[in-house]
């Protein structure tokens, strides 16, 4: 199977957990990424089971609508089931990094508001330490050298991520050499620099669900 074959098989997979999980009506979560995309594509077919969705990008919003897929402001929900999203990396204890697309800040904010958090991958993605995936980091642009320096000392290389600005004004630094061995230590570390917005680290609201795609078909792990 070719990787999109997989992402697709998973997006499926996931369109149903939702369709047989979530109530009628109820709010849904939608991430960002090439897996994420496949799911969205994917729950046009239910989407007039879904109360509305909220996204956690702008590039995921403008798709949703594409399809007629309901948009909502995160201030106007006040509760969400299920928030579906990709990873780059995903350990055994479900702790994820995110943001290679950039969306991590708003991917951390509906995962915190989410009451199960399903991450979509291929099996490519679930590693025994993560860190070979470059960690985002999205920072105040004024704080960009400062926070790069602090980086640094906790052992990692940050490259400013060239020509980005996310959603929310700011730009990412992409920490590559890390080798995560303790997610939840590092996650605090890093949020305690100052000038940073969100770092990619998904520990301490790690996923609840994964759905791994592989060759011999999605399956299921809960934590
Ligand atoms: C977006 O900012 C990310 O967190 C994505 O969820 C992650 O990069 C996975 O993307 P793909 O599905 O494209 O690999």
């Amino acid at each position: 199977m070719t990787q999109d074959e997989l992402k697709q098989a998973v997006a499926r997979a996931a369109r149903d957990y939702v369709a047989d999980r979530l109530p009628i009506g109820g709010i849904l979560g939608v991430g960002t990424g090439s897996t994420a995309n496949f799911f969205i594509d994917e729950i046009a077919a239910i989407k007039d089971r879904l109360g509305g969705t909220v996204a956690s990008s702008e590039v995921t919003a403008q798709r949703l609508r594409g399809h007629g897929i309901r948009v909502l402001d995160l201030n106007d929900v006040d509760a969400m089931g299920i928030y579906v999203d990709g990873a780059d990396e995903i350990d055994a204890s479900m702790a994820m990094v995110k943001g290679g697309g950039g969306a991590l800040t708003r991917e951390k904010i509906v995962a915190a508001v989410a009451e199960t958090f399903v991450c979509i991958c291929d099996a490519s993605k679930r590693v025994p330490v993560m860190g070979r995936f470059p960690l985002p980091v999205e920072v105040i642009p004024m704080s960009r050298a400062h926070v790069g320096r602090e980086l640094a000392k906790l052992g990692g290389t940050p490259k400013l991520r060239d020509g980005f600005v996310t959603d929310n004004g700011n730009l990412i630094l992409d920490v590559h050499g890390l080798s995560i061995t303790d997610p939840v230590g590092l996650e605090d570390r890093i949020n305690q620099i100052v000038g940073v917005v969100t770092n990619g680290l998904f520990a301490r609201r790690g996923a609840d669900v994964l759905l791994l795609a592989t060759e011999d078909g999605v399956r299921t792990f809960s934590r």
